[in-house]
């Protein structure tokens, strides 16, 4: 991959991790009440050097799509953002998955879109497309840095296993596995479900900007998810930053 410009945006800070740490030159733009925080990040192992922008959203559609536009919008030092990572956490829908666990997106679905009787359901009008697929170098390339990444470093040994397939987005957090069930019957060999990555997905796929998104279990959207959701970001937080690094390493 040769990548010059990457934006990185999660959610929450907790998504993202010591980001502002690891970068150089920092500086900061506000596009209303929205920071981005621009800097470099270097590859010390190559000797490479990579214009970071980075930015947290807030959750849900709106929010997400609205930072997706303004980051992939920014220049710094002359280069445009040639491509954008999501990241962050997700509920679990296919019951093989556990906290850790990660799952990179290769199609996104926004599950509460019907504009029925016009479209189909889940089409989204804009684009006439019922899902927005990731990519297939990119998939690839994701879930090989992941895997390789995860033999040689001891410290990403909280991860689970590393997985590929369906997520679905929509303005719900959801904590009812009898809601949820109704969403599996109607997208077939769904893995997660989370309030952002289908709608980065759109703006990205339409402003024609590779992305991927990654999303690690935090919780399986049942009765408990609001509890584990809470526990497990405390500790997530001390981890995002290295699954970010894993695919920097790899650029
Ligand atoms: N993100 C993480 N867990 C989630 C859940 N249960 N519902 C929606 N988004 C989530």
């Amino acid at each position: 991959m040769n990548f010059k410009h990457v934006a990185i945006l999660g959610a929450m800070p907790e998504e993202i991790g010591e980001i502002t740490n690891q970068i150089h030159d920092k500086k900061e733009i506000f596009y209303g009440d929205l920071k981005v925080i621009q800097g470099t990040w270097n590859d010390v192992e190559r000797k490479n050097k990579i214009l970071i922008s980075v930015a947290w959203s807030g959750w849900g559609k709106v929010s997400s799509a609205r930072a997706a536009t303004r980051i992939i919008s920014s220049i710094y030092l002359g280069e445009k953002v040639d491509f954008l990572i999501f990241t962050g956490v997700a509920g679990a829908v296919s019951n093989t998955l556990r906290q850790w666990d990660i799952v990179i997106a290769s199609k996104l679905i926004q599950y509460d879109i019907d504009a029925r009787p016009f479209f189909e359901k889940f089409v989204i009008p804009a684009i006439s497309k019922d899902h927005i697929s990731i990519d297939d170098k990119l998939l690839k390339w994701t879930q090989s840095s992941l895997e390789n990444s995860k033999k040689k470093d001891l410290n990403l040994r909280d991860f689970g296993t590393i997985n590929i397939g369906k997520i679905a987005t929509g303005d719900k957090f959801i904590s009812d596995r009898e809601y949820l069930e109704e969403i599996k019957l109607q997208i077939p060999n769904l893995l997660a479900i989370e309030m952002e990555g289908a709608a980065v997905a759109q703006v990205a796929y339409q402003e024609k900007v590779p992305f991927v998104i990654l999303r690690t279990i935090s919780d399986s959207a049942d009765e408990e998810a609001a509890t584990s959701f809470d526990i497990f970001l405390k500790k997530y937080k001390l981890r995002s930053w290295l699954l970010i690094e894993c695919l920097l390493k790899n650029l």
